[in-house]
């Protein structure tokens, strides 16, 4: 059994394997309907207990699919309608009954305390679907997308994030060090990557590079990523912080400082970060994005759950 709570934790080897796998898998279903299981039904008889304390559209469905195709099934419970803190019940119990019921647990909740608190109690998997340091599922599947759209190892390529350090940036950060990609940042002064993070980089002995001049961190990129600049239930001042990004935008003068057949991509819901016009461009993907999380999550379960080939 294993857990899946942050990219920084999981060895390359074994992430490498989880993407390996989702493109076997993927390539192996094209002529299946939604909802038929692949062929080797895996997770057959388990059930994935998924519980939200944030909303979510692609993480609630793409988990449900997931589970579904390898033969399982899934429950959706929301906090507030479980005894869990307000009842009186504590963590642990409700865990312990998570885990006689269910045999794996995806959380996205709002405390990174909370996440570690399941994860001592649980006696099956536990999954991050977003917490506020990091959002692992998304990105592990955003770097199956680059390598499926760019047909080369992300490695070979030059990222860009341009936005808000937040939860998503932090697992593409997490990434960085894992797949060793170049990643260049463009933000403001006073929205930097958080410095234990930047300290994590550099005791694995890699770099990333912050650019203040969005420009420069557009230049060369092979794929530049966004990500809407309040987060939800980020407790800003968000007049404020929207005016901190004023000139963090995508647009297509930006795209056009970037190489020529530049993809963009960004995990939605979005905000003003992005015009509408190079979020509907060619070069857009995310659509194709949104979808992956379907296929790279099912490898994610599989890895939990001890059954990756
Ligand atoms: N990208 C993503 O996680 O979307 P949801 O918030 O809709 O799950
Ligand atoms: N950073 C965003 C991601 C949403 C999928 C948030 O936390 O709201």
């Amino acid at each position: 059994m294993k857990h899946f709570i942050n990219i920084k934790d999981i060895s390359s080897k074994d992430l490498r394997k989880i993407l390996t796998d989702a493109k076997k898998r993927k390539q192996k279903r094209l002529k299946l309907s939604t909802l038929q299981p692949d062929k080797d039904i895996p997770l057959k008889g388990k059930l994935l207990i998924q519980m939200f304390e944030k909303s979510s559209l692609r993480t609630r469905l793409s988990f449900y699919l997931a589970i579904k195709q390898l033969g399982g099934g899934t429950i959706t419970l929301r906090s507030n309608e479980l005894h869990l803190g307000e009842g009186g019940e504590s963590l642990e119990d409700t865990a312990k009954i998570l885990s006689s019921y269910g045999d794996g647990f995806m959380l996205r909740t709002d405390s990174n305390e909370k996440l570690d608190n399941f994860k001592k109690y649980l006696t099956i998997p536990i999954i991050n679907g977003l917490s506020p340091c990091s959002h692992p599922t998304q990105v592990l599947s955003d770097v199956f997308t680059v390598e499926e759209i760019k047909k080369k190892p992300i490695s070979k390529l030059n990222i860009t994030w341009i936005g808000d350090s937040n939860n998503v940036l932090n697992s593409l950060i997490a990434a960085s060090v894992k797949f060793s990609f170049k990643l260049s940042i463009g933000c403001p002064k006073k929205y930097r990557p958080k410095k234990f993070i930047l300290d994590w980089v550099k005791s694995q002995n890699k770099k990333i590079n912050i650019f203040h001049d969005v420009k420069k961190a557009a230049m060369n990129a092979d794929v530049i990523f966004s990500d809407k600049v309040i987060s939800i239930n980020d407790k800003v001042n968000k007049i404020n912080k929207i005016n901190h990004f004023k000139k963090f935008k995508v647009s297509e003068k930006l795209m056009s400082y970037a190489k020529k057949n530049c993809v963009f991509l960004h995990c939605l819901p979005r905000g003003s970060e992005v015009d509408d016009i190079v979020f509907r461009s060619k070069n857009s993907k995310v659509w194709l994005q949104a979808i992956n999380r379907v296929h790279v999550q099912k490898s994610i379960l599989l890895y939990c759950f001890g059954k990756l080939r």
